[in-house]
Order: structure tokens, then sequence, then C-alpha cells
């Protein structure tokens, strides 16, 4: 059995992976930012799953669980990079442009890039936000979205790799998405998309880096999710979010340095 810290777990497919990963018995670390929804959201989850605080940006946070996970596990085998933050933030226009992408997606699967180029009409009509383009969105919202997406997924491994290495198998899984592969960088959630293809950057990275360690490094997308992010009309639920990082995580045979969806490799 493994010791698996999954970040971002309070909630959506970071909990939902705690919850599939717990039921087959491995020791699961489920980190979130607010400890008090951490502890509501691990009830009735069982004995083997251990709450913790984690907020991704901050260092002090990312030391105390360091210090913790050390005196009370002593090492870990897997580091799920789960937590994330969208492009916005819930709102009527979004649940519009949420039901619109869902009835396209389900119709018409290759309308999907239509829809993309549609984006400057979506933006005049108030669909999409104004700034929503690469060429006016808020850098500074860019910075908060990187400085989570990505540069929390590369404190979390610097920090937690020196515990990785007395694992046997030691594997890190970055959740990443679609929007970050390089054929979908069209300006559609600059923000997110860029930090999503810089997530893959950094898995790449690190997986020739740590490669003569044994690490196995790997990123991952769930899909369009039915989470708090992906919104209620996303096509897929929590579980089929959840299971190509559980089984990256557990699966006997995994390679290194490769981007998957649906256990399946895909390109970057
Ligand atoms: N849903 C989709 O359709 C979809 C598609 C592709 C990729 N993904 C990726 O899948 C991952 C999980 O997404 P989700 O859909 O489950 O999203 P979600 O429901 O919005 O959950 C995001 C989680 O990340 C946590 N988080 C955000 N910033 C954090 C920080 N600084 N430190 C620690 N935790 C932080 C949130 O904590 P709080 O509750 O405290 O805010 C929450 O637990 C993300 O990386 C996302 O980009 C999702």
């Amino acid at each position: 059995m493994k010791t698996i810290l999954v970040t971002g777990a309070n909630r959506g497919i970071g909990l939902e992976i705690c919850r599939q990963l717990s039921k087959t018995g491995h020791t699961v670390i489920l980190c979130s930012a607010d400890i008090v929804k951490g502890k509501t959201a691990a009830a009735g989850l069982g004995d083997n799953v251990h709450v913790r605080q984690l907020d991704i940006t901050d260092n002090n946070s990312i030391n105390n669980l360091y210090n913790s996970v050390l005196s009370d596990f002593g090492a870990i085998d897997v580091l799920i990079n789960n937590a994330g933050k969208g492009e916005i933030e819930s709102s009527g226009k979004r649940s519009l442009l949420s039901k619109t992408k869902s009835m396209v997606f389900k119709r018409i699967p290759y309308i999907k890039n239509l829809a993309k180029s549609l984006s400057p009409l979506l933006k005049k009509s108030g669909i999409i936000p104004k700034d929503h383009g690469a060429a006016d969105v808020s850098i500074d919202r860019a910075m908060t979205i990187m400085n989570t997406n990505m540069f929390g997924a590369w404190r979390m491994i610097q920090k937690f790799v020196p515990l990785m290495i007395k694992s046997e198998d030691p594997r890190i899984i970055n959740i990443s998405s679609g929007m970050g592969q390089f054929r979908n960088l069209t300006g559609y959630y600059p923000a997110y998309s860029l930090s999503k293809a810089s997530l893959n950057a950094l898995t790449i990275m690190f997986a020739n880096e740590l490669k003569d360690k044994g690490f196995k490094v790997n990123a991952m997308c769930p899909g369009w999710v039915r989470s708090d992010m992906g919104g209620p009309d996303a096509l897929r639920s929590l579980a089929e979010g959840a299971d190509t990082a559980v089984w990256l995580a557990t699966f006997k045979e995994i390679p290194t340095g490769k981007f998957f969806k649906d256990k399946k490799e895909t390109e970057w």
C-alpha cells in the first residue's frame, strides 16, 4: 500500500481522487487550504484518510505540511498536484457559456474549434468577459493563476522530492488540462491555458531531471468535469475525472514524462 498526498482535495476532483484511493486501502493525505473544510470533506472516508492544511501559494504552509508529513508518515510515495484555479469565477455569464459549450460538445464535437473562433463575437455579446483574450487579460489575474497552477505544483515538487526518494516507486502526477495543449493555445481562457501549458513543461522537466532517481512524473487531463470549476453542464462525473489520476498513482507499470487522458497517452 502507498502513501499518497493530494493537494486541493476538500472538494471536486481532488476529493474524489481521495475517495477512490481510500477505498482501495492506501494511506491518503487529504490537503485543504481550509482545514475545517478539509475535515468536513473527509468525514466518512475512512481512518486511512488524514487531513492536513495546505495552501500551495504559501511557503510557510508548505513547510508546516512537510514537517507534519515527515513526523507522521516518514515519506510519501505519490504526490498528486491537483489544486488549481480557473480563469473566471462562477457567474451567470459563465453558466450560459457552459450551457452553450455543453450543447455543442454533446451534439457536434467538431464544432468545438468553431466555438473558439467565435470567441470575439461571444466577447462582444458579453457571454465571455471582454478582458478575456491574451491581448487584454489582466496580467495580475494571470499571475495569480500561474502562481497557483504552475508555481504551486513546482513548490510542492521541490519540497517533497527529498521525502519521496525514500519510496521504492516515487510518482508525481500533475492534474493539467487539454486547454494547456499546444494546439489549444488560441487565446481562449489565456491565463488558465498558459498555466497548464507551463505545468506540462514542468512535468517534462522533472521527468527528465528525476529519471535517474526512479521517479515517474506525468501530467493528465481529467476532461470537462462537473465540479465547481467545470460547472453543472460539464460532460463528465467526478468519478470519471478522477479515474486516470488514480490509475497513474496505483497501476503497476507506468511510463514517465507523458501526458494522459482516459488512461491513454495524448499529445502535449
Ligand atoms: N473541472 C474540470 O472540468 C477540469 C478540467 C481540466 C482540468 N481540471 C483541473 O483539475 C483540478 C481540480 O479541479 P476541480 O474541477 O476539482 O476544481 P474545483 O472544484 O474548483 O476545486 C479546486 C480545488 O483547488 C483548491 N485550491 C485552489 N487554490 C489553492 C491553493 N492556493 N492552495 C490549496 N488549494 C487550492 C480549492 O480549494 P478551496 O476550496 O479552498 O478554494 C479546491 O479544493 C484543477 O487543477 C483543474 O485545473 C479541471
